[in-house]
């Protein structure tokens, strides 16, 4: 699986043969304005959640990608698929298996509005099991004991992307907790430094995960990496 990192919560992960994209938010991003977001290409997209840092270039990048399909829970479905996009309606709790592999909708706690502020359903996580590779993906996200639910009903992770920048989502000592109840010693992290409200301390949150065994990996923008 090649994971590449276009800031904020967006990535491409590259598996089971196709290109998933999550989460586009790249030219609102000052720390991504090295990312040419129309050089973009993916097979699909996982949006966790209506919010503007996590839609802002969804319609440039749909717009590039015409035959992609948006993978949100209903009312994101519902939202783009009346604007013509190809999608796949999910709820919390259910897997499908897609041509790369299974993915199950999870719960995560936030909230959700698309950006005029109107009703996007609520926010979600992704577990993805493809051929190469079980990643958890938790989108914006409270620590919450519905994590433990992961590995009873999941196979074993072999990563996670966890949110770690605080203020909007878990800090990075809950994500070490989050990083325990999912049971998975390497994790990504995402939705940090963006904004001065998320602005982290890198090396105390990678002694964070140290400390109890787990390598936090803190990719940079722009960066590719195989797991
Ligand atoms: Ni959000
Ligand atoms: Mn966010």
């Amino acid at each position: 699986m090649k994971l590449t990192y276009y800031g904020h919560s967006c990535f491409l992960i590259e598996t089971g043969g196709k290109r998933l994209l999550t989460d586009p938010f790249i030219t609102g991003n000052s720390l991504a304005k090295a990312v040419d977001v129309n050089s973009i290409r993916f097979d699909y997209i996982l949006l966790t959640h209506g919010h503007p840092d996590h839609v802002g270039d969804l319609e440039t990048v749909m717009g590039n990608n015409p035959d992609a399909v948006i993978i949100g829970i209903w009312e994101v479905h519902c939202r783009y698929s009346a604007k013509g996009y190809k999608t796949h309606p999910m709820n919390k709790g259910g897997w499908w298996t897609f041509d790369f592999g299974r993915v199950k909708m999870v719960n995560a706690v936030h909230s959700s509005s698309f950006p005029d502020t109107s009703f996007a359903g609520e926010p979600v996580g992704f577990v993805l099991h493809t051929a190469d590779i079980t990643l958890y993906l938790s989108g914006d996200t409270a620590l919450t004991l519905d994590m433990k639910l992961i590995p009873m009903t999941c196979p074993k992770l072999d990563l996670a992307i966890l949110s770690i920048g605080s203020n909007f989502t878990m800090n990075y000592q809950d994500a070490v907790i989050a990083a325990q109840f999912v049971e998975c010693n390497t994790i990504v992290g995402c939705h940090y430094d963006t904004f001065g409200f998320i602005e982290i301390d890198h090396e105390k949150a990678q002694h964070a995960f140290s400390e109890k065994g787990m390598d936090l990996v803190l990719m940079s923008i722009g960066e590719t990496r195989s797991f």
